[in-house]
């Protein structure tokens, strides 16, 4: 999945992954994340994602990343948000109203983007990259993250050989291994999910699992 699969995805609006609505999950768990008011979450891959409202709506402050300057745009006006612009080293950053979106490369992201980051939340990150780059995704977060910043990861778990990826299925034991030995990982919740997503029935899916995991450590 190099830039230019999602580039293309973007400009020919194949986006089935976008929600018009907030996740259950994260309505549900946000309170586990112990956040206060005024604090910042970091969306990795956010694309334009309604959740970045629904948090700012609850008070905290946004920092996405991503990599297509169309979504980075979309979410703006969509959200009827008027946002200034300014290039900041390999990011260009757009923001207003408490929200900021860097548009660039996740892999990009330096310690000085992510020196106030209170939590993380990843909503189809982790599972719209391949393997080896999920294992460069999770180390490079980490590196970047105090141990005691809690996440809350949802991924999506289904007979892997039936559709190819992305989403790739990212099952419990891999969300262990992943993260094994770094953060404590807390199954919340799974819930099918195959009816909200039609488009991957039609490919060939026979069942969707959508977890919750809260990751805390420190
Ligand atoms: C499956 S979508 C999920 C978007 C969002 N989290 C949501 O829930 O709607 C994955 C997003 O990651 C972006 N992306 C992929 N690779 C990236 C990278 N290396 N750095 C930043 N964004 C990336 C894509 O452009 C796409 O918008």
């Amino acid at each position: 999945m190099d830039a230019e699969f999602w580039h293309n995805r973007w400009r020919d609006s194949l986006i089935p992954f976008h929600k018009e609505r907030a996740n259950q999950f994260l309505k549900k768990y946000f309170d586990t994340l112990g956040l206060a008011d005024g604090d910042e979450v970091l969306v990795p891959l956010s694309g334009k994602s309604v959740d970045m409202r629904w948090l700012r709506d609850r008070g905290c402050t946004v920092t996405g990343v991503e990599l297509s300057d169309i979504a980075v745009r979309d979410f703006f006006n969509e959200q009827g948000i008027a946002a200034s612009r300014r290039r900041d080293g390999a990011f260009q950053i757009l923001e207003g109203e408490g929200i900021k979106l860097l548009c660039g490369d996740i892999f990009a992201l330096d310690s000085t983007h992510a020196a106030n980051i209170s939590a993380v939340y990843d909503r189809a990150a982790l599972v719209a990259l391949p393997r080896e780059l999920r294992v460069r995704y999770v180390d490079h977060l980490l590196s970047l993250l105090a141990p005691a910043v809690p996440m809350l990861l949802l991924t999506f778990e289904y007979p892997a050989h039936e559709i190819d990826g992305p989403p790739f299925s990212v099952d419990e034991a891999q969300v262990r291994e992943l993260y094994a030995g770094r953060r404590e990982v807390t199954r919340l919740e799974s819930l099918d999910r195959l009816e909200d997503e039609p488009r991957l029935a039609e490919r060939g899916m026979t069942q969707l699992q959508e977890h919750a995991f809260l990751l805390t450590g420190g």
